[in-house]
């Protein structure tokens, strides 16, 4: 597989906090609402369960639901030399916001341009140190911001997220289809809320329509990675803590780790690794 994104020539300006964060990976999906930030927070819980140094970087601007899940607020963030954040520890991950910087301006109405260039700028201003993975909550937005975001920010690999209904499996489509086009590799796609199943019972119930995910995946030759149950939400609560859910985020996280090394051995063919 090769590698053509501007990233290319821009390995050589990787910012230094981010030259000793072995993989960076962006969760996206091309519509809202479908569980990216759920997968994000969970997939780093469970990649730090298993011994891991992992980052959650939320570039969620419009709407951060991260700080919410991780109890975190803005005044736990510190500032090194004057000039790096230090992610704040969130159950074994290191943790940093939009959400915990950007709280009194109005980014609603941020353009692409200007949403990549704040992520990446947390991105690179965040003191991360030795990160096996960076894990990276994308927003939900139109095309445009999803797009620049692909371009400007290092990737390394994407996962997909999506649910089973025919508008979300043809939005994230279009999603696949901008992904290839930059040649990010994509680790595989997740399908979320695919159905529910009572805890008294056997019996799935496919409320938004059954094989989206799958057919999706098979269309594009992806893996799989889960087809994640809905959850009926009675209380705040954090998946990973579930033991069903705890598996299911295992199982992921087995085969994100999988697949990105052998996207890196299929990458390292063509650009030498940079020693840093
Ligand atoms: N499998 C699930 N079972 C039950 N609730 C879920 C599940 N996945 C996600 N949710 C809930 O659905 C809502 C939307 O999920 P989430 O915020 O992760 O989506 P998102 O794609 O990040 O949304 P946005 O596009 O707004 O950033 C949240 O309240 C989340 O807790
Ligand atoms: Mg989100």
């Amino acid at each position: 597989m090769s590698n053509k994104r501007p990233n290319k020539e821009a390995m050589a300006r990787v910012p230094e906090t981010l030259r000793r964060v072995k993989n960076i990976i962006g969760v996206f999906s091309a519509k809202g609402g479908v569980g990216k930030s759920e997968i994000s927070l969970n997939l780093a819980l469970s990649l730090a369960d298993k011994g891991y140094a992992v980052g959650l970087l939320d570039a969620d601007i419009y709407g951060p639901s991260q700080p919410v899940l991780l109890e975190a607020s803005s005044e736990e963030i510190d500032v090194k030399d004057n000039k790096l954040l230090v992610p704040l520890n969130k159950k074994g991950i290191k943790f940093i916001s939009m959400g915990l910087i950007a709280r009194d301006q109005k980014p609603v109405i941020w353009r692409g341009p200007m949403v990549s260039g704040a992520v990446m700028q947390l991105m690179s201003q965040t003191d991360w140190q030795e990160l096996d993975y960076l894990i990276i909550d994308t927003p939900p937005g139109t095309g445009d911001v999803q797009l620049t975001l692909l371009q400007r920010l290092p990737l390394n690999g994407a996962i997909v997220v999506t649910t089973p209904q025919d508008v979300s499996t043809s939005d994230t489509r279009k999603g696949i289809e901008m992904i290839k086009r930059l040649e990010l590799p994509i680790l595989g796609l997740i399908e979320n809320m695919s159905f529910f199943k009572p805890s008294d019972s056997k019996k799935k119930y496919f409320i938004f329509g059954k094989g989206g995910g799958r057919n999706l995946a098979t269309e594009y030759g992806l893996e799989l990675l889960s087809e994640i149950p809905l959850l009926e939400k009675k209380e705040f609560v954090i998946l990973y803590e579930l033991n069903d859910y705890k598996l299911i985020f295992d199982s992921i996280a087995k085969k994100v780790i999988k697949n990105m090394e052998i996207v890196k051995k299929s990458v390292s063919q063509i650009i030498p690794q940079k020693k840093v």
